[in-house]
């Protein structure tokens, strides 16, 4: 199969955006068609060679993009900076030339500095999919997020949506913040003065913990103690206080509303212990969901 520059810019997957939400929602459907799917390997994308170049540290993402890409039967090559010519000091750009000269039919790239994944893009003739970059996006992660909602509540229409935690460094806020709204759902922020993103307040309202907990889903957010450049000006403890989602919070929500998290969870931070696997967390299904949503987003790279 030849693809074309526009065939390539439309199977790449840089973030949700620029994309319509009748692409959201289809590559949602895709999914629940692969959720269904009983059949563990499925040879849809035999002889397809896709690189997972992780340059910033992963689990959940790393590996469900792999379980998916095996799934569908794909050949796969993992690429971990550490272990590669990058410890060298060989650019990001050289690399993914590199594994491009060697034959892979697509990228899947995680990566920290801003603005290199739209260069890339420009420049490669494989569709690149988007695992997380900077503080930008993490379109794939926003769209298991949706399909979790979705599974709960049907429809995202008219869903209120609170954002919670450290908006400021996070590429997941972002991404959900661009998806929810074109489908329909209410975003509203809430974070401590230096985790505010005050570019997005245009975009969603920042509130107080006690309306935020009001939603029909409640989204924590980690910390990101490693983007915080100057530190944090305030004790773990201080912020569990002040904006965790404590289990005397947690015992106060609706009966019918949702907790989420993207993960790594720092447990005891922003989410007790304990509400971590309340009935209400649906963190583990998120997880579960990451792989039908990476099955989907890597056959549109490959084959649809
Ligand atoms: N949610 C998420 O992106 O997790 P990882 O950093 O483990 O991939």
């Amino acid at each position: 199969m030849i693809l074309t520059a526009k065939s390539i810019r439309e199977r790449s997957l840089l973030g949700l955006k620029d994309l319509a939400a009748s692409e959201i929602e289809s590559i949602l459907d895709r999914a629940a068609h692969w959720d269904k799917q009983e059949e563990k390997l499925v040879p849809v994308l035999a002889s397809r060679f896709v690189a997972n170049m992780f340059f910033e540290n992963s689990t959940r993402t790393r590996f469900s993009f792999e379980m998916a890409e095996k799934r569908l039967c794909a050949e796969v090559l993992n690429f971990a900076a550490a272990a590669s010519s990058v410890a060298k000091g060989e650019s990001i750009y050289d690399t993914v030339r590199t594994l491009e000269s060697m034959g892979i039919d697509a990228g899947v790239i995680r990566l920290k500095p801003e603005g290199v994944l739209a260069q890339l893009a420009e420049k490669v003739k494989v569709p690149l999919v988007n695992a997380g970059d900077g503080n930008n996006e993490h379109p794939t992660q926003a769209l298991l997020d949706l399909y979790t909602m979705r599974q709960t509540f049907g429809s995202l229409k008219g869903l209120n949506v609170s954002i919670i935690g450290d908006i400021k460094h996070s590429r997941v806020a972002r991404s959900n913040l661009w998806a929810l709204q074109k489908l329909g759902a209410n975003v509203k922020f809430c974070a401590p003065d230096m985790m505010k993103a005050p570019e997005l307040e245009a975009h969603a309202p920042y509130i107080s913990i006690n309306e935020a907990l009001k939603a029909d889903v409640v989204m924590m957010l980690r910390v990101q103690l490693e983007r915080h450049d100057k530190g944090i000006d305030m004790k773990a403890e201080e912020y569990r206080e002040q904006f965790g989602l404590t289990e005397e919070r947690a015992a106060k929500l609706n009966p019918s509303t949702i907790i989420m998290h993207p993960a790594p969870v720092n447990r005891n931070v922003e989410i007790d212990d304990a509400v971590v696997e309340s009935p209400a967390s649906r963190i583990f299904p998120q997880m579960s969901n990451g792989v039908p949503i990476r099955m989907a987003v890597m056959e549109r790279a490959l084959l649809l």
